[in-house]
């Protein structure tokens, strides 16, 4: 017996000490109204304490302040690494450089860190190839390269805080804009720049109701022989979510909605697809950004070089990334990219 007390206090302390010394990251998500920051969030806390490191997750609720105050805890509790998913990739430098004179290495998580020199290297997907993917979606359910029909299209974007958002929009932008220019398909509202398509903080209510004032303004009587909607390009699920509610509440319903894309598969969108109230979603695999990011942590702390396959320029210099691939879901692939692989059970999407 005694000798089982005291396998057990030597293991207790080894864990103690351990911990004491295991290095510890901060990991700074923007918001948990949004369900993939969820899943970024567990991802990178199971598989960076799986790593042996100590984890110090916090979510900032959308709120700039908040995140900020947040980091500057993660610097005076000693992390070593701060992986960052800013609210507004522009408005950390002051704290980043706090961070940076305390010796921490910086890694902008999904997000550019713009503006400032205080960032070291930054994980994502093809931010531009995501919105391209959306642009070549809708190029090739109508076959526009083909087509002598006119459709209308109308345009959702992000946050103009987040760098992403701009990236989405100009990919999905410039695959459409020769058509556009065709007039193979027209935007009726004339709203295709991204400063009046911008969504603050990807918010689906706001998405609702500036395509509710689309649908009043532009397209009154579509349900009733007039000028109807073919197209809504949004550049998230959240945004989608929003617009699909706004196309419903109007009239519309699964036969004949306009084509709706989105982008991170979120559960409801997925669910919308199933019910055809969303045609497809590019699907971020958070796993594969969280197995990517932590891999960058582990290299970085022994001190070798991490992966890198792109660039991006944040205004004051070009970082050094690693851009994981994104692919779009729909129902022809779904079964395949989201239940096959355990991202979603059949349950989770009402199955
Ligand atoms: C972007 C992200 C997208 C989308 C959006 C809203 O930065 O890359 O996947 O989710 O935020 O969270």
């Amino acid at each position: 017996m005694k000798k089982i007390l005291a396998l057990v206090l030597a293991l207790a302390l080894c864990i103690t000490c351990a911990s004491a010394f295991a290095d510890k990251v901060g990991v700074a998500m923007p918001t948990q109204s949004l369900q993939r920051w969820n899943q970024d969030g567990a991802n990178m806390k199971e598989q960076l304490e799986a790593a042996g490191f100590e984890v110090d997750l916090q979510y900032a609720n959308n709120d700039v302040a908040m995140q900020v105050s947040q980091i500057e805890n993660m610097i005076l509790n000693d992390c070593k690494v701060l992986v960052v998913a800013s609210i507004d990739g522009g408005a950390l430098d002051t704290v980043l450089g706090q961070a940076k004179d305390a010796g921490c290495i910086i890694i902008a998580y999904d997000r550019l860190l713009t503006g400032t020199k205080n960032v070291d290297y930054y994980t994502t997907f093809d931010n531009y190839g995501v919105g391209k993917i959306q642009g070549q979606y809708v190029e090739q359910k109508f076959d526009l390269a083909n087509t002598d029909a006119v459709y209308t299209i109308e345009f959702t974007g992000g946050d103009p805080g987040d760098n992403n958002a701009g990236l989405f929009f100009g990919g999905a932008y410039d695959v459409l804009k020769p058509y556009l220019d065709a007039g193979k398909l027209v935007c009726v509202s004339g709203q295709v720049n991204f400063d009046q398509i911008a969504t603050p903080n990807w918010d689906s209510a706001k998405a609702q109701s500036r395509m509710d004032a689309i649908l009043t303004g532009y397209y009154p009587d579509a349900l009733t022989g007039g000028q109807k909607l073919d197209i809504a390009l949004c550049s998230n699920d959240s945004t989608a979510q929003g617009v699909s509610a706004s196309l419903q509440q109007f009239g519309y319903t699964a036969e004949n909605i306009p084509v709706i894309t989105g982008q991170d598969c979120d559960k409801a969108s997925v669910i919308n697809m199933l019910a055809g109230l969303q045609a497809m979603s590019i699907f971020k695999d958070t796993r594969t950004l969280a197995a990517q990011t932590v891999a960058m942590v582990k290299d970085l702390l022994a001190g070798n070089a991490p992966e890198i396959n792109a660039t991006y320029d944040n205004g004051v210099f070009e970082v050094p990334s690693f851009n994981c691939t994104p692919v779009f879901a729909d129902l022809d692939n779904y079964q395949e990219l989201l239940l096959d692989s355990g991202y979603y059970t059949a349950e989770e999407l009402g199955l």
